[in-house]
């Protein structure tokens, strides 16, 4: 019978994470090494779902899921077919609660997959719109970063509201991504830092807009290959991303001993709070070693990675 795939890679955001929801800039890039792939099978009968996180109907799924459920109908009512006869298995290596955009990586793999069922091409412009809603389930006031960074191989500039802008390289640079062990809820962080404004609107306006001057300078950076300067300004972003509340212990634990160990730069990267870090390695040589010694101080997982010019 008839059977459709479609596959998703994750994101990491470099700097501008949590000031971008707040209409500052952030640059995200293309994580590789982990992803989605999603199978659509016609399969009579109601909209079903193989997953490690969820195996069964749709219309039963748990509430985590709305919005991926959402989704599908979403997808589906746009493509014209009914929402039947369909199952869905997802098959997916990024981990949840880790701000590598999981949630963004499963939509946009469905999404395409349901597109390539139909045997329609799917724009990026759709894919965002179809996309934008199960994130908005998944985390109350999504900034949309996470599903644009997804849908790209190139490092992207993001701005709410504005038209995207890709950035181009002045050089290889050598990143690491350790994870903490710890889950964090990118939904709660977000809250977290919008209460805070609440609450000191002038203190912590000031902090965005400073990780977003930050942003800017780390965009020349790239461009100019200034690596050495690029792995300033992530430090310089972790220290407003820790007076927002959104580091912690064991993020703070990582970064500190990423920099003993020579990184040019380390900050955490996503929602905070629990998740990964993001580490600017020397090299490549360094940035082997680099993984190992963050592998054995005890990181969950850790992901040495190239980011091409
Ligand atoms: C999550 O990867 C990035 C945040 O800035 C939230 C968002 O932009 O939607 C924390």
């Amino acid at each position: 019978e008839k059977t459709a795939i479609g596959i998703a890679h994750s994101k990491v955001i470099l700097i501008g994470e949590h000031a971008v929801v707040h209409g500052q800039p952030a640059i995200a890039i293309p994580f590789p090494l982990i992803g989605v792939e999603t199978v659509i099978e016609y399969v009579p009968g109601t909209v079903k779902m193989d997953s490690t996180f969820y195996h069964g109907p749709l219309h039963h799924a748990p509430k985590e899921l709305e919005g991926i459920v959402s989704c599908v109908e979403d997808s589906c009512e746009y493509l014209g077919i009914p929402y039947e006869d369909l199952l869905i298995r997802i098959n997916s290596s990024v981990p949840p609660g880790k701000g590598l955009g999981s949630s963004a990586s499963v939509a946009i793999s469905v999404i395409r997959s349901l597109f390539n069922y139909c045997n329609k091409e799917c724009s990026v412009e759709e894919l965002l719109n179809l996309a934008n809603v199960a994130e908005t389930y998944a985390h109350g006031a999504p900034s949309g970063i996470d599903t644009l960074s997804i849908t790209s191989d190139k490092p992207v500039w993001y701005e709410k509201e504005k038209p995207v802008d890709y950035i181009e390289l002045g050089e290889d640079l050598h990143f690491i991504v350790a994870d903490s062990g710890r889950i964090g809820d990118t939904r709660t962080s977000v809250e977290s830092v919008a209460n805070l404004l609440k609450a000191a609107p002038q203190r912590i306006h000031s902090k965005i807009e400073r990780i977003g001057e930050l942003t800017h300078h780390a965009k020349e950076a790239l461009e100019k290959a200034s690596k050495q300067i690029l792995g300033q300004l992530l430090n310089e972003a972790q220290k407003e991303l820790e007076a927002l509340g959104v580091s912690d212990a064991g993020l703070n634990k990582l970064i500190r001993f990423a920099r003993e160990e020579g990184a040019l730069g380390a900050k955490l990267t996503g929602g905070g709070n629990g998740g990964c870090i993001i580490a600017l390695a020397q090299n490549e040589v360094h940035s082997k070693q680099l993984a190992e010694k963050l592998r054995r101080f005890g990181a969950a997982a850790v992901w040495p990675f190239v980011l091409k010019k």
